[in-house]
């Protein structure tokens, strides 16, 4: 297929496990990004945020995502964080279609609780502190997924409805 699709949403959404399985059904390959900074610079992103700090796992991800972008096939899971920075989402928006893979305040926190360890901004919180990041994290990055061209919620997304819901849209504006 001659185009991207970006997958947009808070960390604990899914996007990893659901564009994987949801690629192949559309003809795509399937890149998630954080994986591809990983073997691109040989350090694992926390790593990258203990050694170097955000700024600069930010600046690694805006440039990996826009060299992944100058071609075309390929659906593209990106960290929570991405499009929230720098030019990422008017980038997505212009070189891809970009999906949110939204789902509630309560499924996220509640992933993240078993997930934590494995993000750098989570690890150290409490459940009370997670909570609130959630809350106050996804208040301030909402408008850029929002930007989104299309919007899917729902707590119980499978591979196949997400793929289905690309597929139309996909169709919708050819
Ligand atoms: C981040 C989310 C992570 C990863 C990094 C920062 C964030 O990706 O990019 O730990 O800022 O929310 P996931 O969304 O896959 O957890």
């Amino acid at each position: 297929m001659e185009t991207n699709v970006v997958l947009v949403g808070f960390s604990g959404a899914g996007k990893s496990t659901l564009g994987k399985q949801a690629a192949p059904l559309l003809g795509l390959r399937f890149v998630d990004l954080d994986h591809y900074i990983e073997q691109k610079l040989q350090y694992s992103v926390p790593q990258l945020f203990s050694q170097f700090g955000e700024l600069v796992f930010r600046k690694c991800e805006y440039d990996a995502l826009q060299e992944l972008l100058e071609e075309d096939g390929q659906l593209i899971a990106v960290g929570g964080g991405a499009p929230c920075y720098a030019q990422a989402m008017p980038l997505i928006l212009e070189r891809s279609l970009s999906v949110y893979v939204k789902l509630s305040e309560e499924v996220l926190v509640n992933r993240l609780a078993h997930s934590k360890k494995r993000r750098p901004l989570t690890v150290d919180l409490s459940d009370d502190e997670l909570r609130r990041y959630v809350h106050e994290t996804l208040q301030r990055r909402a408008p850029y997924y929002e930007q989104a061209h299309l919007i899917i919620e729902r707590d119980d997304l499978t591979p196949e409805a997400l793929a289905e819901a690309i597929r139309k849209r996909l169709n919708a504006s050819s």
